[in-house]
């Protein structure tokens, strides 16, 4: 019983991690996480450990592993050719064209690693899909891999989903809620599982480690996800009605939460989710029932989405409004820019949304993020399905070091993202330095409000109404 040598293809934000925890946890085990990409690899390489991904706690975990039995590497088929196991955990982004274009995902990466690993492996291999795909792609790996294989080799296809999030990916992979492994209801496929199994069990208990057939595996993974999208819908749906009716959505979702059949997680109110997975897992989903055709089921799960996406337009027409429905040429500071906070993962963030309205709009945008680069900013923000013409994103848009600097002399401030140190700013300075009425944005109901009016800021939330004494409140 046992694995000697884990390879995974993919050295991302699930590769990474996952991959740097199994090494850490599993001294006796080889792991070598392969990629594409030389940056990348150079990155996870690098002598300072100045990693590709920043996550909490993760360099202290590569630098107690990496060297010893924890390896990055873009050859690939030298990893692949020496492994036991290998994790698929390549990105599976929705497709941009062609059949299922905007909703199914693209499977290419995914095809690709696997003819890869027929063409070069022999003897006998667990292949394992970490990456989240539709329901059955395990059945497509299988047969690429059972098409092309060698005299003498052997596949057991598992599917293995992930289910950290970013931010806390190293506390999530130790401590998870449970392991899920699918694969073939055979000899073959138990023993596989139990393989896979045996790596988790060096710190998972076992009662968490739950083995299932390949499809419910590939299943409750998207079902994870668009359940956990549709809450945050929900909540936001709630959110609505909240500022057109004077109840308040933190009060809402208090006590709706202490409701044990609820529960009281994952009822945050926002400026709309965001993040590589939920978008592209409820599309995906919706593209499946579509395809199975069970329209109902596809309408309903697309409500998740369109719910979402009126959520992020909602807030910008606010801020459009509040600035007296101009905002042409008035420079507006977006605080945050990562998809949540503690990452610098901009993948889907809704401040990629909100600059873009207001974008449409003529404003200047000065941004300011903690983590993000400013060239992954601008590459966002010049996407074509975001901004038309690139050279108005160069005109429009001003990235900062400071956020001081980028709030001197704005209309208006805009959080979007939940950064801890939003909340120590000094925000009487960040007043006398702003014009005047001075506008406060909080998408992620961060600050004290009621500090914030009593200096003198107009303040403007998710889920509640704006009580003020006046028209504006009085300037200081
Ligand atoms: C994740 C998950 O794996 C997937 O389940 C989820 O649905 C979306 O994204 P993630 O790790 O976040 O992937 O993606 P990313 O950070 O883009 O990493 C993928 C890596 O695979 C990249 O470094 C890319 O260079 C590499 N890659 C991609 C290959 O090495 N080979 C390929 O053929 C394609
Ligand atoms: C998610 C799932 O949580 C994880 O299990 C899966 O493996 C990948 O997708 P991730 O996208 O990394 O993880 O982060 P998550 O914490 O789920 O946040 C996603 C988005 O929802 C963020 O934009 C976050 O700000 C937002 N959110 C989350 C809310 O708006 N309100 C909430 O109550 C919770």
């Amino acid at each position: 019983m046992g694995v000697e040598r884990i390879c995974c293809i993919g050295a991302g934000y699930v590769g990474g991690p996952t991959c740097s925890v199994i090494a850490h946890k599993c001294p006796e085990v080889t792991v070598t996480v392969v990629d594409l990409s030389q940056s990348r690899i150079d990155a996870w390489n690098s002598p300072d450990f100045k990693l590709p991904i920043y996550e909490p706690s993760l360099k202290d975990v590569v630098m107690q592993c990496r060297g010893k039995n924890l390896f990055f590497s873009t050859d690939i088929d030298k990893g692949i050719r020496e492994a036991d196991l290998i994790f698929i955990s390549v990105n599976t982004p929705t497709k941009t064209f062609g059949l299922g274009k905007g909703r199914a995902a693209d499977l290419k990466y995914i095809e690709a690693a696997a003819r890869r690993i027929a063409n070069v492996a022999g003897g006998d291999k667990i292949v394992v899909e970490k990456s989240t795909v539709p329901v059955r792609a395990a059945e497509s790996i299988q047969r690429i891999l059972s098409a092309n294989t060698k005299p003498g080799s052997n596949f057991q296809v598992l599917s293995n989903p992930e289910f950290l999030a970013e931010g806390s990916a190293v506390s999530d992979l130790l401590k998870p809620d449970r392991v899920l492994i699918g694969g073939e209801d055979s000899r073959y496929g138990h023993k596989a599982q139990d393989d896979l199994a045996w790596v988790y069990q060096h710190w998972v208990p076992k009662d968490k480690i739950i083995k299932t057939n390949t499809w419910s595996s590939e299943l409750s993974k998207l079902a994870a996800n668009a359940f956990l999208a549709q809450r945050i819908s929900s909540i936001n749906a709630m959110s609505a009605v909240c500022e057109a009716t004077g109840a308040d959505v933190a009060e809402v979702a208090h006590a709706i939460g202490t409701d044990s059949r609820i529960g009281n997680k994952f009822l945050q109110a926002s400026l709309g989710f965001g993040g590589s997975c939920f978008q592209k897992d409820v599309l995906n989903l919706v593209y499946l029932c579509e395809a199975l055709n069970l329209p109902e089921v596809a309408a309903y799960w697309q409500q998740v989405i369109d719910m979402n996406d009126f959520q992020r337009r909602r807030f910008a027409n606010k801020i459009i409004g509040c600035l007296f429905n101009t905002v042409t040429d008035k420079k507006i500071a977006i605080l945050g820019f990562a998809f949540k906070k503690d990452t610098g993962d901009t993948r889907e963030s809704s401040a990629i949304y909100i600059a873009k309205y207001l974008m449409e709009e003529g404003a200047r945008i000065q941004i300011y993020d903690p983590q993000v680069e400013h060239q992954q900013m601008i590459s966002e923000l010049s996407d074509p399905n975001i901004s038309e013409n690139p050279d108005r994103v160069k005109k429009l848009v001003s990235i900062f070091d400071d956020p001081y600097e980028a709030l001197k002399g704005t209309h208006a401030f805009v959080i979007c993202t939940e950064w801890d140190e939003f909340k120590d700013y000094d925000y009487q300075r960040i007043y006398s330095s702003m014009l005047k009425p001075a506008f406060a944005f909080d998408g992620r109901r961060l600050l004290n409000h009621n500090k914030l009016m009593e200096m003198g800021f107009h303040v403007e939330t998710v889920g509640k109404k704006t009580v003020m004494n006046g028209m504006f409140p009085i300037a200081s």
